[in-house]
């Protein structure tokens, strides 16, 4: 028998046998004993399928092309037109606790691959890397390299992903998978807003809360590819990398390309399972938890580009006094910024708005016990800018290619140190005398061309010099927050989330889309990070109106923000919102960095449940009008077992509680009240 190398998680178990022929994928899923029987190995005695290689090539870690595999390949390179075959037979593996190291080795093509698995027995999330080293002479062209390729095994199985676009961002899709390829590319530049990098294969009676589901998702903000492939021998390969532009990734002897990493989990707990899981992963490769997300109020809709120191302080007075507790001044505080035509790169205060600096504004918002947060858009550069006319060979542009403007605006080449050195000194000045807590990032177009001053291709290496200016303004500020935002939800993912708290999910506040958007955010990313708000009552992108109770425990899902001009509120309506804020704020313990169950329930009815253990928020939206003449009670099936107290909450009222067993409500179900399309209602679930 070969030697089989496992990794256990609490509920998943992956499994690699050593092979004579390499590397193989045994087992990636339901968790097995400990001590594995798994027989003699997979080739051995396997007879030889008719119009075959008298010695098949089976399916390994880093299948390739040329010696006789015929799916897809984890590898497609050349050395000038030759080595384009690679065989990885000759490989070993080192098991240290939870961490395989897997080194594949191809002497005649001259390339060497190392695979790191390390799977978190806590979340059942496996992080996987792969690199290749050019080992022989002359220059590789690297033209794909999958950062994993993960087995599926041979059941029917569908996947669901997510489209969109900006201010639509994480629209819900579900393919049958066939015979064939299913392939998503992403070539934007940036994560991108209708590309969402990962996915969750769903098994046999896979739903929301139950049965067999695969999850993987590339920690990466760039251009990024993924296919499922059915085999020969009915399972199916997945593959998640960086999609590579021609000649972007060219090695010379000696060097070596480093995948991005891909998070991948199996839950036997359906969708919701695999959520749970990469929550943990993400929050736990966050490193250090920020505290409790403040609610902020963010100038954008409100202001737009009309600026006034009086009126933002105005802003902030009415803020503070209903219990916000950051302040985040958006786009047009920057010198010339009055429409998006102009300015971008030129990061110093307009004197004609703010005639005192900003410093009196940011100093008015810390008086009066709120954090002070700002907009910047550090990549980018408007041809009207300063900065543009003193370097114009700072954009991104291909030689003999036009400039194309996108949002009237170029994007820096961070491939030059000159550029993020300059970046880091701006940044860290608005810093350093604003006390800025907190910025929100932003970056409002695709990448293209993205050609570097030698004309080679950047797009990896914008995305490798970008997180590296966040890490180094972190590490020279420890305390200082960033918000990911490219026009709304253009960069979210689990690579950008290493660095940045929070992620402006979408332009687009309308509550009834953001029920679906948001449920697909938290398919990858934990509610702490995703930024909510409560919009003006007729949302600016859709025009659809919603009102303040639906908005509110719409927004209540993720971070809490504010987002329209408070100051035209009467004491009333400022009341009644404080009421929410204080709601947010008693419940946020639940809904933050703990476990989060959604699902919907047919007849127009959507929910979602944070806590864990003993408490939960459960909240329940209608988005249609019922068709059925009475509401159908809910099942919950996160409840525990035990006696639960259920109360109706609302703003500053607990209504009487009602007892039920676990039993009742994971089984009969919560009863509802009927309800109008667009409204929602909370519960307070405490077992005892
Ligand atoms: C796009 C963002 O998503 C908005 O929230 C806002 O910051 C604008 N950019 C500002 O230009």
């Amino acid at each position: 028998m070969n030697r089989l190398f496992a990794l256990h998680g609490r509920q998943s178990s992956l499994v690699i046998e050593q092979a004579a022929s390499g590397l193989v994928w045994r087992h990636w899923g339901a968790r097995l004993p400990d001590a594995i029987a798994a027989g003699p190995g997979l080739e051995s005695g396997r007879p030889v399928p008719t119009f075959s290689l008298d010695v098949p090539v089976p399916f390994t870690l880093v299948p390739t092309f040329g010696l006789g595999w015929y799916g897809q390949s984890a590898l497609l390179a050349h050395r000038a037109g030759r080595d384009f075959a690679q065989g990885l037979a000759d490989c070993s593996a080192l098991q240290q606790g939870q961490r395989l190291s897997c080194r594949l080795h191809d002497a005649v093509a001259g390339i060497a691959i190392l695979v790191e698995i390390l799977l978190d027995p806590a979340t059942d999330v496996a992080q996987i890397t792969t690199s290749v080293a050019n080992i022989g002479d002359g220059v590789i062209d690297l033209q794909w390299l999958a950062a994993a390729t993960l087995p599926l095994p041979a059941q029917p199985l569908a996947v669901r992903h997510f489209t969109g676009r900006h201010t639509n961002e994480f629209a819900e899709q579900t393919d049958t998978l066939g015979h064939g390829i299913w392939l998503r590319e992403n070539r934007h530049g940036i994560t991108s807003h209708g590309h969402v990098p990962g996915a969750v294969v769903l098994g046999p009676g896979c739903s929301d809360s139950a049965g067999p589901a695969w999850g993987a998702q590339l920690a990466w903000s760039g251009n990024h590819r993924q296919l499922i492939e059915r085999l020969d021998d009915g399972r199916s390969q997945w593959q998640l990398g960086g999609w590579l532009a021609p000649g972007e990734v060219r090695l010379a002897p000696g060097e070596r390309h480093d995948s991005p990493a891909v998070l991948a989990c199996f839950s036997p707990d359906g969708l919701g399972g695999v959520a749970r899981n990469f929550h943990g992963a993400v929050r736990q490769r966050a490193g250090a938890r920020p505290g409790p997300r403040p609610v902020l109020i963010n100038s954008w809709e409100g202001f737009y580009f009309d600026h006034d120191p009086v009126r933002m302080m105005a802003l902030a007075d009415a803020a503070a006094a209903i219990g916000v507790e950051r302040f985040v001044l958006d786009d047009g505080w920057f010198a010339g910024r009055d429409d998006d035509r102009t300015s971008l790169g030129d990061w110093f205060v307009d004197a004609r708005k703010y005639p005192a600096g900003l410093k009196p504004l940011a100093d008015h918002v810390r008086g009066l016990g709120m954090e002070f947060g700002l907009w910047v858009e550090p990549e980018m550069v408007s041809p009207d800018s300063d900065l543009f006319r003193a370097h114009p060979d700072w954009a991104l542009q291909l030689a003999g290619r036009p400039l194309a403007t996108a949002r009237n605006q170029l994007v820096l080449d961070l491939t030059r140190a000159d550029v993020t050195d300059h970046l880091f000194a701006r940044l860290s000045a608005l810093v350093a005398d604003l006390g800025v807590a907190y910025l929100k990032w932003d970056h409002n177009r695709d990448l293209a061309p993205a050609g570097d001053a030698a004309g080679r291709p950047a797009y990896g290496r914008q995305v490798a010099a970008c997180w590296a200016l966040m890490d180094r303004l972190r590490a020279a500020f420890p305390g200082l927050e960033i918000e990911s935002c490219a026009g709304g939800g253009g960069r979210i993912d689990a690579g950008m989330a290493v660095r940045a708290q929070r992620f402006w999910a979408s332009d687009c506040i309308d509550a009834r889309l953001r029920i679906g958007l948001q449920r697909g955010f938290l398919q990858f990313l934990p509610p702490e990070m995703m930024g909510a708000h409560i919009g003006a009552e007729r949302c600016h992108t859709s025009g659809r109106r919603f009102s303040l109770p639906f908005q509110a425990l719409v927004a209540m899902q993720g971070h809490l923000g504010l987002e329209f001009d408070l100051t035209r509120l009467d004491a009333g309506e400022r009341a009644r919102l404080a009421g929410w804020i204080a709601f947010y704020k008693d419940h946020r313990h639940l809904l933050h960095g703990g476990a989060v169950w959604t699902g919907t329930a047919g007849d127009g009815v959507a929910w979602h449940a944070a806590g864990g253990d003993d408490d939960w928020l459960l909240i329940v939206y209608r988005t249609d009008m019922m068709l059925q003449r009475h509401a159908a009670p809910l099942l919950l099936p996160f409840i525990g077992d035990g006696d639960w107290q259920v109360a109706e909450v609302r703003p500053g009222e607990t209504r009487a509680a009602t007892r039920f067993s676990g039993d009742w409500l994971r089984s009969a179900g919560l009863p509802l009240p009927p309800g109008q399309p667009d409204t929602a209602t909370a519960w307070r679930l405490q077992r005892g």
